[in-house]
C-alpha cells in the first residue's frame, strides 16, 4: 500500500497540467508546511527566524524541467535575486538549485552561461551553491557540469543519491575534486536496473558512502530525517575523530523542526533546505510520496476548509 501511494505521488509530481494549475492558484493543500512562501520577501522572513534559532539554511527558488531559454534565464535571475537578498540581509544561507531549471534539457551552453552568472554573484557575496541531483537520466550530465564548474569556482558543490548503484563509484571518482557533497537517499522513481529497489539496501549504501566521503577527508552534508543514519554519523565521526567543521546535517523545511533544533543544541551544524516560489507542485508531491503521514496531514487540512 505504502509503495502504491509512493508511486502514485511520484507519478503526479511529473504532471505538467497540474504543475501549471498549481502555479496559477497559489500555495494550497498544506503545501505551506513545506514551502516558505511564494516571494523572496516571505522566504527572507522565514530564514531570519530559522537563523535566530541557530539553524543554517540553503534557499531554493522552486522550479524544474524548464523547456525554453527565456524561462531558464528568468530562473537564473531569481537565484541571483536570492543571493543578493542573502547578502543584503546578512543571512546565514547558501543557495540550492536544479540544473533542469537552468536549461539542462535545452542546451549545455545555456546551463553553463546561467551557472557562471549565478556563481560569480554568489562568490561576490560569499555564498556557497549546491547543485541538487534530479532523476537518473540527468545524473551523468549534472556530474559533468559540476566537474567543469568546480575547476573554475570553489563555492560549488553537488548531491549524490544513495539509492543509485553508481554512487559508490561516483564518490571515488569525485574524490580528486575534494568536493563538498550533500548525500541523500534519493527522491525520484527509478528502475531496479539503476537503483536499489529495497529500502534496507539504500540505507546500507547511504552509510557506506557517508563513511567513504568523510574518511576521504571531504566536507559531507548528511541530508536525512532518519535517526538511524544521524546516529550512525555521530558514532562514525566520534570513532575517527572527525571534527564538527568537516560535516553537517541537513533537513527539509517543515520536517522534524524539533529534531533540527535539538541537533543545534548538541553542537552540530544543522542546515534547513528552504524552498520558495510559485512552482511548488513537483516538490510538494515528492514530499507526500516520502511519507504517508504527510498525506494524512494534507487531508486533514482539506477537510477543515
Ligand atoms: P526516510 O524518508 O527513509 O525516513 C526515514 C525515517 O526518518 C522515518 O522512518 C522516520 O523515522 C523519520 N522521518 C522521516 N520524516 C519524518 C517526519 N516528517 N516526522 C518524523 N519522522 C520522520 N533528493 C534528491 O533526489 N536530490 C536532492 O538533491 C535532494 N536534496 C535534499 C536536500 C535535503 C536537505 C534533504 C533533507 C533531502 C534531499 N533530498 C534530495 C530528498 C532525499 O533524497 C529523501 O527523499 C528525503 O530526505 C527522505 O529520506 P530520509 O533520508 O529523510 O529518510
Amino acid at each position: 500500500m505504502e509503495q502504491l501511494m509512493r508511486d502514485f505521488f511520484l507519478f503526479l509530481s511529473k504532471n505538467k497540467t497540474l504543475t501549471k494549475l498549481a502555479k496559477r492558484y497559489g500555495l494550497r493543500f498544506g503545501a505551506s508546511r513545506f514551502v516558505a512562501g511564494e516571494t523572496i520577501e516571505r522566504a527572507v522572513d522565514v530564514i531570519k527566524e530559522l537563523n535566530r534559532k541557530g539553524l543554517a539554511v540553503t534557499i531554493d527558488y522552486l522550479g524544474e524541467f524548464v523547456d525554453n531559454e527565456q524561462e531558464a534565464n528568468e530562473m537564473a535571475n531569481h537565484s541571483i535575486e536570492a543571493i543578493r537578498a542573502i547578502g543584503e540581509n546578512k543571512l546565514n544561507s547558501q543557495l540550492s538549485l536544479k540544473m533542469t531549471s537552468m536549461g539542462l534539457d535545452i542546451s549545455d551552453e545555456l546551463v553553463m552561461k546561467n551557472m557562471r552568472r549565478i556563481l560569480d554573484e554568489a562568490k561576490a557575496h560569499g555564498v556557497f551553491v549546491t547543485i541538487d541531483m534530479e532523476d537518473y537520466s540527468r545524473c551523468q550530465k549534472t556530474i559533468d557540469i559540476f566537474k567543469q564548474l568546480k575547476k573554475e569556482y570553489d563555492n560549488v558543490g553537488t548531491v549524490l543519491q544513495a539509492y543509485l548503484y553508481r554512487t559508490e563509484k561516483d564518490i571515488e571518482d569525485l574524490n580528486a575534486y575534494h568536493p563538498n557533497l550533500r548525500l541523500v537517499k534519493g527522491a525520484y522513481k527509478e528502475s531496479p536496473e539503476v537503483a536499489f529497489p529495497d529500502k534496507k539496501d539504500v540505507d546500507e549504501n547511504f552509510k557506506k558512502i557517508i563513511k567513504m566521503h568523510l574518511l576521504n577527508g571531504n566536507y559531507t552534508a548528511v541530508a536525512t530525517h532518519d535517526d538511524a543514519i544521524i546516529e550512525y554519523t555521530k558514532q562514525l565521526v566520534k570513532e575517527h575523530n572527525i571534527p564538527n567543521d568537516q560535516f553537517e546535517f541537513q533537513m527539509l523545511y517543515g520536517i522534524r523542526p524539533e529534531r533540527q533544533e535539538q541537533l543545534v543544541r548538541e553542537g552540530y551544524t544543522m542546515r534547513v533546505y528552504v524552498p520558495y516560489g510559485t512552482d511548488w507542485y513537483g516538490y510538494f508531491m515528492r514530499r507526500l510520496a516520502e511519507r504517508p503521514a504527510n498525506v494524512a496531514f494534507v487531508l486533514k487540512g482539506i477537510l477543515k476548509k
